[in-house]
């Protein structure tokens, strides 16, 4: 007879590595500790208030779907946004999704089949793990060690991995969780590669303005080589800050690639409607709010850079997204980050980081790392940077 069970994908999807530790987080606070969170990437900026006004003129008799491929005016109002960065897209080339995690699905699914591989650099944001799991598509990691700041390897290293199997390759840029900014030669090293052997290029690019090299922000799709082969998995979360309107995009030039996803994207009805309508004066006029968040964070990362400089930590400062990725001086993240939870405190208060071994696919990797999400202003952040040196030098006492 059938057991009553969960599925295997089911019992063999990771938790979040980011939320495991919420429970000692809570008694940390009950006992009244204060806890700088470093933890989560949920921006604390204030969102531009346009969202907001726009959602409350909109007063229609019922709150119907959207329609699959996204409300007209909406993905129009993505259209342009790319023309910024030297994109021309037709409506086809677009769907709005539920933020950009539901892209990643959307994409993996179009390019791969169970079974097939992808491959990925790790350290990687670790949602792509749980959809490896969920859609039976294996992830090959190609490690890009901290101490080489995360450079992106030989081309012939990468080539190794490659099999029958793989179908593609994604590039987070700007990167979470190490802060890289993918350099034009490593971009052009990953088009060759992906020409060369017939693969998509999932290009997950949820941070594209927020990059601290003065540069233009990049879209992969502007590459003259690459347009065929590149599917863009975008996001409004991290750009207006508002990872609460769970609205994103995915976008390719390839026809086949969005004729499949909007077959996908009907299966799933639609995006919100009332967050595509708020988004359109967002998406129009982008530049100033994306200019000043980047400037923001752009002075958040120089003081991570200069407490981290006080630990005899490995980094190198972050070039864009709002993460640092560092080494700390200590035998084992995790037990690191329970200590602090759990035990120490410095002038009442304490820090939350997350460890950074579960961003790793290969075992054993990441074991004292850390990331570092400044989502705190510049004040509380150079007293977050204090506490945890304190709890470095304590933790090792
Ligand atoms: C690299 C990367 N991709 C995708 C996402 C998911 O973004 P969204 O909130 O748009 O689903 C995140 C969120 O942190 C991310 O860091």
């Amino acid at each position: 007879m059938n057991k009553l069970q969960v599925s295997m994908r089911g019992q063999n999807v990771i938790a979040s590595p980011i939320r495991k530790f919420l429970p000692l987080m809570r008694a940390a606070e009950e006992r009244g500790t204060r806890v700088y969170k470093l933890n989560v990437g949920d921006p604390d900026l204030v969102p531009p208030p346009k969202f907001f006004e726009t959602i409350k003129k909109y007063n229609p008799a019922s709150l119907g779907y959207a329609p699959s491929p996204g409300i007209k005016a909406h993905t129009e109002a993505w259209i342009k946004y790319y023309r910024q960065f030297g994109v021309d897209l037709a409506a086809a080339d677009i769907i709005p999704t539920v933020g950009c995690a539901e892209a990643i699905m959307l994409a993996l699914q179009a390019v791969a089949d169970i079974g097939d591989e992808v491959l990925v650099f790790e350290p990687l944001y670790t949602s792509y793990k749980s959809f490896s799991v969920m859609t039976g598509i294996k992830l090959v990691p190609v490690l890009l060690p901290i101490e080489n700041n995360f450079a992106l390897p030989d081309a012939k290293i990468i080539e190794k991995k490659i099999t029958k199997k793989t179908k593609a390759i994604v590039v987070i840029n700007p990167d979470n969780p190490t802060g890289k900014l993918w350099s034009d030669k490593e971009l052009s090293t990953i088009i060759k590669i992906a020409k060369k052997h017939n693969l998509f290029i999932i290009s997950d690019e949820t941070y594209r303005e927020i990059r601290f090299d003065s540069k233009k922000p990049v879209c992969l799709l502007s590459h003259k080589d690459a347009p065929q082969n590149v599917v863009v998995c975008d996001s409004v979360s991290k750009r207006f800050s508002m990872p609460g309107a769970r609205i994103g995009c995915v976008v390719s030039c390839n026809k086949a690639i969005m004729q499949s996803i909007l077959k996908f994207a009907q299966a799933r009805l639609s995006a919100g409607t009332l967050e595509q309508l708020g988004l359109v004066p967002l998406l129009q006029h982008s530049k100033r709010y994306t200019d000043q968040i980047t400037r923001e964070y752009h002075r958040r990362r120089d003081v991570v850079a200069q407490g981290l400089s006080k630990i005899p930590a490995v980094f190198k400062p972050a070039q864009g997204a709002f993460y640092q990725a560092v080494g700390l001086p200590v035998d084992d993240a995790e037990e690191f980050v329970k200590f602090m939870i759990g035990k120490f405190t410095y002038k009442g208060a304490t820090v939350m980081v997350t460890p950074m071994r579960d961003f790793y696919i290969s075992q054993g990797k990441g074991k004292n790392e850390i990331r570092i999400a400044y989502v705190l202003n510049t004040k509380d952040l150079k007293q977050a940077m204090d506490v945890l040196a304190r709890g470095v030098e304590e933790y090792n006492r």
